[in-house]
């Protein structure tokens, strides 16, 4: 018994249960609009979509493919611009009669418009309800793999980002795998270049041993890649271009307010499978961007700016904050349980101490020019990011995705979605074939974003509440929604964490869930919303009157084609399935969420 109003402010909601329906499922009371699609125009040049008669020309202009990211950012009263990450592509479903070995070059042009970024204004009622895109809106844009893009930072220029194309280094086509994000302080949009290593064909051809370990160690195998996009450009193909995989990986920074500028590719960042950025100011103005590389046993990091911030709006302002993701210090993580390795027994079980805590450490990577990993230069720490933090002993963590600042108090949560080849356990990752995956809490010292210690424990061990080997702060788990595989996580106004998942291997589909991190209501899941048939919950923001959710790969199953979908939402019928942007509100005038 989930009582609607025994929770904490902005989780007064009745809890919805567990859901395989192919639809959008929300609590009673409230409301559902779909806001955009893939394939709806976001110029008036551009014709409506229609399946059957896709043209790379028409998607250029129209909303791309598998939105995972989101940003809301408020431009005027009742209208936002939403910032939108295009993953990638599913051909098997996008596409009539797609022939995986045979792709055609209109197909594959088709997908190289359909990833990347869509910028796009919508408007509707300040105080919750329906929204419209606002089609040739000024500071619409779309970017896509054809788009240029710049290097920016330490690592700028160097040899290994050098092509045929582009001697110089710094100027790349495209972004691939966008995967989360984070809107800064400063008003920029950051984006996250993930799994950029399948599009990359024939490394099986590479013989220089350094080389192919970096590969390697990227997961860049193999000979043809699964899209044979190499046949249409042979920039994708290692045997013919061997540095353009460098020039992607990196954390990419866009100003929306500006359709016109190129985005930068930061550099000092790192390169690894980026899930996302997040920042957050510290009380002497510098920033620290909190990073997750989405691998099994990969790292947690973080970057620390060496200026602060300027937040005065004018034009010297925006110079010195452009300036802010070039010039700072690497991290990686390393955790350090405080309870004997022999009571962390890889089931879930709580040590004698009844946490899973501890301490933890930041470990220099590079800063500027100066590198602090033995037998590397700091460029090769920032294009080769991983081998760095393997050789300074960082910690094998869970598959970190989102991580983030809680604007409230400055905690730091960190999605660990899963992992399920883990056969040893630590206290930082204490289950063992770790399939519901955990959240993870981590408060710097002193509140410090730039400290190089923290301290840190487990705030969710995820699955079923009825497992013994799960964990929810140590609230009532007959009073909590059960939450499998946390992946993208925001704040509302209240401080309250709301998590969307994906992969539930408890059965039933994907959604998204609320938990307050203080005060009594602590550890308490409870599930706000449902998505379709094989489609993944990301994006979420959470607003006073709205909560937006991108609904990625809807109908994404082994048994579906473009014929036979296994999905037909939103449009119903008999149609093919559409990532696309939900809204949600509270029924009635002046609703507010979870009040
Ligand atoms: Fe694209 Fe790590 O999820
Ligand atoms: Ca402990
Ligand atoms: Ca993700
Ligand atoms: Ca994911």
């Amino acid at each position: 018994p989930k009582s609607p109003t025994d929770a904490a402010p902005g989780l007064r909601f009745e809890p919805i249960a567990p859901q395989t329906t192919d639809s959008v499922v929300i609590p009673n009371g409230y409301e559902q609009d779909v806001v955009i699609r893939w394939g709806d125009p976001l110029f008036s040049d551009a014709p409506g979509f229609d399946a059957l008669a896709q043209t790379a020309a028409a998607q250029q202009r129209q909303f791309g493919y598998n939105n995972d990211y989101l940003g809301v950012l408020e431009i005027a009263k009742g209208q936002y611009l939403l910032l939108v990450n295009h993953e990638y592509t599913d051909e098997y479903i996008m596409f009539p009669a797609y022939d995986p070995q045979n792709p055609t070059r209109e197909q594959v042009e088709i997908a190289w418009a359909a990833h990347g970024l869509s910028v796009v204004a919508v408007t509707g009622d300040p105080k919750g309800g329906a929204l419209e895109p606002v089609i040739d809106h000024q500071l619409n844009r779309r970017i896509h793999t054809s788009t240029e893009f710049e290097l920016t930072g330490p690592a700028a220029g160097h040899p290994l980002l050098q092509t045929s194309a582009d001697a110089t280094g710094t100027k790349v086509l495209g972004t691939l795998n966008n995967c989360s994000g984070g809107i800064t302080p400063w008003g920029t949009w950051l984006t996250a270049e993930e799994n950029f290593n399948q599009y990359f064909a024939n490394a099986n051809t590479v013989t220089d041993p350094t080389t192919a370990a970096r590969l390697a160690r990227y997961g860049i195998s193999g000979g043809e890649s699964e899209r044979k996009w190499e046949r249409y450009d042979s920039r994708f193909d290692l045997s013919v271009e061997p540095n353009e995989v460098n020039r992607f990986g990196w954390i990419v920074e866009v100003d929306p307010q500006d359709p016109t500028s190129t985005p930068k590719k930061r550099t000092a960042l790192g390169r690894f499978k980026h899930e996302a950025a997040n920042v957050r100011v510290g009380a002497n103005g510098r920033v620290a961007a909190y990073l997750g590389d989405d691998e099994r046993f990969d790292y947690l990091y973080k970057y620390v700016s060496d200026g602060a911030v300027d937040t005065s709006g004018t034009v010297a302002a925006r110079a010195n904050n452009a300036t802010l993701l070039d010039q700072g210090t690497l991290y990686v993580a390393r955790f350090t349980g405080n309870s004997p390795a022999s009571e962390i027994t890889g089931t879930g079980a709580l040590p004698s101490d009844g946490a899973f805590d501890g301490t933890g450490e930041w470990i220099k990577l590079a800063s500027g020019s100066t590198s602090y990993v033995a037998g590397m230069t700091a460029e090769e720490v920032y294009l080769f990011t991983r081998q760095a933090a393997d050789a300074v002993g960082a910690t094998k963590m869970d598959r970190p995705e989102d991580v983030e600042p809680s604007p409230n108090t400055g905690k730091v949560y960190v999605a660990l979605t899963n992992n399920s080849k883990r056969t040893t356990a630590d206290e930082a990752n204490p289950r063992t074939s770790n399939k519901h995956g955990h959240v993870l809490e981590l408060t710097e010292t002193a509140g410090d974003v730039a400290a190089e210690t923290f301290f840190w424990d487990l705030l969710l061990v995820c699955g079923d509440p009825n497992d013994p080997g799960t964990y929810f702060a140590g609230f009532d788990k007959s009073q909590v929604s059960p939450i499998s595989c946390p992946d993208n996580v925001a704040f509302d106004r209240f401080g309250n964490l709301w998590i969307a998942t994906d992969g539930n291997a408890l059965g039933a589909h994907d959604g998204l869930y609320g938990v307050a991190v203080e005060g009594k209501y602590r550890g308490q899941v409870r599930q706000f919303l449902s998505v379709p048939n094989g489609a993944e919950t990301c994006g979420p923001v959470v607003t006073k009157e709205r909560v937006f959710v991108n609904v990625q790969h809807p109908g994404e199953t082994d048994d579906a084609t473009f014929e036979n979908p296994t999905s037909n939402w939103p449009d119903g019928g008999s149609s093919v399935p559409r990532p696309s942007v939900v809204t949600v509100w509270r029924s009635g005038k002046n609703g507010q969420i979870g009040q």
